[in-house]
This record gives C-alpha cells, structure tokens and sequence, in this order.
C-alpha cells in the first residue's frame, strides 16, 4: 500500500480536458489523411501521440516534453501498446525542435513553442509541409474574467495569458493555417479533467486520514479546487483545433 502522497493526475488518461471517445473521433479524422511523420510538441505521457499512432499502421511519431517523469510515463505506456518502434519521446525544450512533418499535435502546450499564440502558431507552421495538419488544443476565455475572478486564479493569472477564441482561430490563419474542424469542451469535460487531476490524491485521503501528510495535502487540494470553481470555472474554455497548411504560407 502506498505510504507517501502519490503525486497528482496518475487518473488521467491525458493531462487535457477532453472525452475520450471524442478525442478518438478527432483522432480518425486526422488519421484519414495518412499522416506518417508525427511531432507532439509537449507531449507529457503521449497519449493523443500513441492514439494517432495506432489508428495509422506504419506510421512513426516524435514526442517531446521538458518533463522526465512524464516521458518515461509515455516510454512505458509505448510498450505496453506495441508502439516502442514507431515511436521516441525524448525530454526536452520543444522549442528547439526542427523538422518537416505531416502532422503536429501541440495540445495544452502553446507555450512550449512560445508564450504568444500567433508566434507558436507560426513556429508549428514550419514544421509542417504543405497539406499537412496540426492538431492545437489551447484555452481561451469564454468570457472576460473580472480581476475579483482573475485574483483567485492560478497564481499570477493575467488577461493577456489566453485570448478569446475567435483571435486564436485568427492567429491560425494569420499563420498560414485553415480551420477544418473545432471541439469546445463542455463544462463536464473540463470538470472530469480538473477532477482526475486531482483524483488519486483525493483516494489516498480516504484512506489515510490520519497520516502526518494528510492535513497539509487537504489544505492544498481545498486551495486548488477553490481557484478552480471561484477562479476560473465558466470563464476559461478548450478548444481543439483541426488546422490545415495552407501551401505557400
Ligand atoms: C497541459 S500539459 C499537456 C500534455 C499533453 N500535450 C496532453 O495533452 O496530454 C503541457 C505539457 O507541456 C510541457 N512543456 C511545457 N513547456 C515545455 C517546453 N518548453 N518544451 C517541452 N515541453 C514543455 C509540460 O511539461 C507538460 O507536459
């Protein structure tokens, strides 16, 4: 039985809001067009990587995140799946990344490439060819927050850190971007993600309530939940992205 705190999110089946089987159907749309060059730009344990992957036999993937525990998360999920051939995660700044693929996924992850949507957008455009697609998941405000709702946010929280969405979808184009496809989650969407963030570590609280880690791991989940349903709940959206390249851009 575990003794220490687990860390957080091990209920995840990715670390983006989404449902699953919607995620799949996103997943065979891309996967129509025979991609067989694949890049995650801020892939944690690969799972929207592994699934695009899977529904392309022979295809091969690239996965790169800044976060060891996540990449070796991903390396044994790879196994487990029959993937190790087909794909390498390696831990590192994906903004030094280059390379000519035909699909790139960078979903949650923007600012691995950069912390301005429109110059990420535009580093994700020279990585893929003419014809070719990105798959960008990214949040954005639903509506303006008021700074009484920012101030309870995650830390440091600003307006400028998202955008509405019809800006992102304008950045896309600016790019050299065409929108094929966009998913916005539902509130549910987002609850089940913010509750399977957290999930695991609530699970060890019921069974051990009396351990010298308790309290202070109560306190800090009240904390999170609290910026989550007085901060940022009803004001942040998630949207997924299916983009085309358009040629010549
Ligand atoms: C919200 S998570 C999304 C992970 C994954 N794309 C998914 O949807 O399951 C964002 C990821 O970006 C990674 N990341 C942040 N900055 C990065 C950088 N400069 N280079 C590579 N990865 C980065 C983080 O380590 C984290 O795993």
């Amino acid at each position: 039985m575990t003794t220490s705190v687990p860390i957080n999110g091990l209920s995840l089946t990715l670390n983006s809001p989404i449902d699953p089987d919607r995620l799949d159907r996103i997943v065979a749309d891309l996967a129509a067009a025979r991609p067989q060059r694949i890049v995650d730009l801020g892939c944690g344990w690969g799972e929207v990587l592994f699934r695009v992957l899977e529904a392309v036999p022979g295809a091969t993937g690239v996965g790169i995140d800044l976060e060891p525990a996540d990449t070796d998360r991903g390396r044994d999920a790879a196994d487990r799946r029959g993937l190790t051939e087909r794909v390498r995660l390696e831990v590192g700044d994906a903004s030094a990344h280059r390379g000519t693929y035909d699909l790139a996924l960078s979903i949650g992850a923007h600012h691995a490439l950069d912390p301005d949507v429109g110059k990420a957008l535009t580093a994700l455009r020279g990585l893929v060819v003419d014809g070719g697609r990105l798959l960008f998941g990214i949040d954005y405000w639903l509506s303006e927050p008021p700074p009484e709702r920012l101030e309870i946010m995650w830390g440091g929280a600003t307006l400028a850190e998202s955008r509405p969405l019809g800006e992102v979808v304008d950045a896309a184009a600016a790019a050299g971007f065409r929108l094929l496809d966009l998913h916005e989650v539902s509130q549910s969407e987002w609850n089940a993600y913010e509750c399977g963030l957290v999930r695991n570590q609530e699970e060890w609280l019921l069974t051990h309530p009396d351990h010298p880690d308790a309290a202070g791991l109560r306190r800090r989940l009240d904390e999170g939940r609290r910026e989550w349903l007085a901060g940022h709940h009803g004001y942040l959206g998630f949207a997924w992205l299916t983009l085309g390249a358009l040629p010549g851009t």
